[in-house]
């Protein structure tokens, strides 16, 4: 089967309640982890790009990894999305390179601006059978003293119930991820972990019937939070998102649940522990290889948690 995009997963993860996982790729060994994953647990999957994936990588290199395990994997829908195009011409070489599905990142344009880029997109996207992504809102926490706002104006960088159908109808996006205080990294949160659920629930009834994303989701697992820390990392304060959260946020009709840093987390705890407990080890498949096995174990438990472990047959 080639690559899909993403129009039938959402259909389906949203009338069944579950979320598809949007896995960050940016190497042979995270892309390996995650498919072992999906295809062991026969679960639809998205995997995304970002600018600084295609920029290390190198998108023919990606795109080469990709069509392997597209081919390799027939009953596996798998997507191809661009994670946080900047601009038009960002998305327009993505489509033209093949995407499924891309992302155009406008939200810290005001509205108009924001409208008038991502309707541009939605334009050729579309033209091309691709879909697309938009945000609005700006990542950042809720709490006190958190990544991405002040508390005094923290409202300004959540997502608008007020502006999400008007933004929907005039640009003809087919997704929107809605910030909730939720932030990219691995330190989400200095308190404790707060998110709009509120405007999450006001935005799917407005919106009834429309796919939902939630950046930033990733839950900065304690097992390799705690790895790192002991084998010589140093990332005491770091804090994800619940997962218990997570699965609330799949049932407001989030449908694409974006996640990075635990990817890197895993990868990162399990070299750590190996150059650690073998300081004599310098072959890479030594560390690479025990790195992408946490990824597939941490994937694999993630597709439960997003509830999508055995539905890519309904997604196909
Ligand atoms: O959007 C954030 C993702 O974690 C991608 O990060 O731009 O460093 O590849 P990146
Ligand atoms: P995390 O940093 O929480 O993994 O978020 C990733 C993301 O939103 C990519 O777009
Ligand atoms: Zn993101």
């Amino acid at each position: 089967m080639a690559l899909v995009d993403s129009k039938k997963m959402f259909k389906m993860a949203y009338e069944n309640g579950y979320a598809i996982g949007a896995f960050n790729v940016n190497n042979m060994e995270i892309t390996q982890g995650i498919i072992s994953a999906v295809a062991e647990e026969k679960a639809p999957l998205i995997l995304q790009v970002s600018r600084g994936a295609r920029k290390y990588a190198s998108m023919s290199y990606l795109r080469a990894i990709i069509d392997v395990a597209v081919a390799e994997n027939p009953d596996i829908p798998i997507v191809m999305h661009l994670d946080h195009g900047d601009t038009f011409e960002t998305c327009k070489q993505c489509v033209d390179d093949g995407f499924t599905s891309v992302m155009i990142d406008a939200s810290k344009q005001p509205f108009e601006g924001n409208v008038a880029v991502t309707s541009k997109v939605v334009e050729y996207s579309h033209a091309h059978g691709v879909v697309v992504e938009a945000e609005l809102g700006q990542l950042g926490g809720i709490e006190e003293d958190v990544v991405g706002a002040d508390v005094d104006d923290v409202e300004k960088f959540l997502a608008d119930p007020n502006q999400v159908v008007e933004f929907v109808e005039r640009t003809g996006c087919d997704s929107l991820a809605v910030a909730i205080g939720t932030s990219h990294g691995a330190y989400k949160f200095k308190k404790e972990p707060k998110l709009a659920f509120d405007r999450l629930e006001e935005i799917g009834k407005r919106l009834a019937g429309f796919p939902l994303v939630m950046h930033g989701s990733s839950s900065v697992l304690a097992e390799f939070k705690d790895l790192i820390n002991k084998y010589g990392g140093d990332m005491p304060g770091a804090m994800g998102v619940p997962e218990e959260a997570i699965s609330k946020a799949v049932k407001m009709a989030v449908c694409k649940v974006n996640i990075d840093t635990d990817l890197r987390m895993a990868i990162t705890a399990k070299i750590r522990q190996v150059f650690v407990e073998f300081p004599r080890e310098f072959d890479p498949r030594k560390y690479l290889g025990p790195g992408r096995e946490a990824i597939k174990n941490m994937v694999k438990h993630k597709l439960h948690v997003l509830g999508c472990a055995g539905k890519a047959a309904e997604c196909m």
